[in-house]
């Protein structure tokens, strides 16, 4: 993925949060390891720090993440929640599950944590809000699908993040054709003007938007 922010700026920041908790650095390094050209899907650790923050100051209780992976930004947000929390996570990859699992089951939030496996639209359906936090990072393709499919489940005063909006800074190449950029593209046109919701687009590693419900 091409760095949107200054190298050094990006690399500063990291070094100005605080630290990445061992069980997120174990599930990074295992992931680094054994998916080297897929590793770049990872939130990592400033993401995942901005995400464990959300969950921290929003006082979420119910979270939802589509597109789990290998379980980091799924851990970085569990260990955020109150004991009594819960955190359902999407992926349709059961090689990406299988790391997951382990590394959930490993960590002091396992009991928080329910990770379900099948295509994200068919799970989506058989789930009942209302989320206070719901993290989207699957297939960009179907975006708006999810972005349609949560937003009647959110929790009136509950947040939707979305992640990768800026895609490497593909959505300012107007030449960009193929199915991934535009979909992020026609949505980040929708959203500005979408009357249901109010949302920032925030320049954290690939972009992260927040929505929220307008009334
Ligand atoms: C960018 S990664 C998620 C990264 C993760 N949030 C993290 O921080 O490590 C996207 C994930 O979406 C999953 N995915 C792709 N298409 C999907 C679909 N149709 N339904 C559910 N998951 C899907 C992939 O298997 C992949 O694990």
């Amino acid at each position: 993925m091409p760095e949107i922010v200054n190298p050094d700026i990006e690399r500063y920041a990291s070094e100005h949060t605080s630290a990445e908790l061992p069980e997120l650095q174990a599930v990074a390094a295992e992931t680094r390891e054994r998916f080297k050209d897929r590793s770049g899907m990872l939130t990592g650790h400033l993401e995942g720090a901005f995400l464990r923050a959300l969950v921290a100051i929003s006082g979420a209780r119910r979270v939802l993440e589509v597109g789990m992976f290998t379980g980091y930004s799924a851990l970085a947000m569990a260990s955020a929640l109150p004991a009594d929390g819960s955190l359902v996570t999407l992926d349709i990859s059961e090689e990406h599950a299988e790391v997951a699992r382990r590394h959930v089951e490993a960590s002091p939030w396992s009991d928080r944590i329910d990770i379900r496996i099948g295509p994200a639209l068919d799970t989506l359906a058989t789930l009942d809000g209302p989320f206070d936090l719901v993290f989207i990072d699957a297939d960009k393709s179907n975006y708006r699908n999810y972005f349609e499919a949560v937003l009647p489940k959110l929790a009136d005063r509950g947040v939707i993040a979305i992640d990768n909006v800026l895609w490497g800074g593909r959505v300012l190449d107007a030449s960009a054709t193929d199915d991934d950029t535009r979909a992020i593209v026609d949505l980040n046109a929708a959203l500005a003007t979408d009357e249901r919701v109010e949302c920032v687009m925030v320049t954290v590693r690939d972009g992260v938007t927040l929505v929220r419900l307008r009334n």
